[in-house]
């Protein structure tokens, strides 16, 4: 029952803002000098260690992200939970792939991928399912694979029953990044990176802390 619930909500809400959101969000990276920086050593550790690196992102929205690791020379699948967004982002970056699916049972084989970038996402999991959708990072991930997450940090939940003139029902997880590492660390995956950005008062997408990690599943 709460699991069904915790991907409807979600899903249709992102379904009826998708172009919105996308208008908003399309050049966010643009002005994020930190995360730019985050995101190319990132793929260049992926690049590094993995010939022919795939990768995922994970609740990939409108594809700016996924579109700008291709830019850095991995070869993205973007997964979202929402079928509006999926077809959002194959129109705007046709050189990647986009397909509707759930970061909690990935439709993707054991030991594929060379990275996942779960790139505020998981702040869309309830606390009960983290575990699962954390142990589906490892799993497809092959040994010395990386895991990259962003989140806003907190204790709280944000409700939105509506954004951009839509009824929607969103829940805005805020994480706490010991919580996330002993998940990390329950899972098996060895911490790499661990980063908080402090709030900014010019950004209304950043004012509350952020959080960065990145873990790798061993060799
Ligand atoms: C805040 S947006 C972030 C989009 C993108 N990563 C970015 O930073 O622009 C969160 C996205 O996660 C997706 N999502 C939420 N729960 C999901 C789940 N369980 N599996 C896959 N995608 C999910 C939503 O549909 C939405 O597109």
């Amino acid at each position: 029952m709460t699991e069904t619930v915790h991907l409807i909500a979600p899903r249709s809400s992102y379904d009826v803002i998708a172009e919105q959101y996308a208008e908003l969000f399309r050049a966010e990276l643009d002005d994020a000098p930190l995360d730019r920086a985050l995101l190319s050593g990132f793929a260049e550790m992926v690049r590094r260690d993995h010939p022919d690196p795939q990768l995922l992102e994970v609740g990939s929205g409108p594809g700016s992200v996924a579109a700008h690791l291709h830019q850095l020379g991995l070869t993205v699948r973007g997964i979202d939970l929402s079928p509006a967004m999926v077809e959002l982002a194959r129109r705007e970056h046709p050189e990647v792939s986009f397909d509707v699916g759930e970061m909690g049972a990935l439709d993707v084989a054991d030991a594929s991928v060379a990275g996942v970038v779960a790139w505020y996402s998981l702040i869309h999991v309830p606390v009960p399912q983290r575990p699962r959708v954390i142990s589906e990072f490892y799993r497809v991930l092959r040994p010395g694979g990386y895991a990259l997450l962003a989140f806003q940090i907190g204790d709280d939940t944000l409700h939105l029953d509506e954004a951009f003139g839509h009824e929607v029902s969103l829940d805005f997880h805020r994480l706490q990044p010991d919580a996330v590492v002993a998940l990390l660390d329950d899972t098996g995956f060895e911490l790499t990176v661990r980063l908080v950005k402090a709030p900014e008062s010019t950004s209304a997408a950043a004012k509350v802390p952020q959080g960065f990690l990145i873990a790798r599943k061993s060799w």
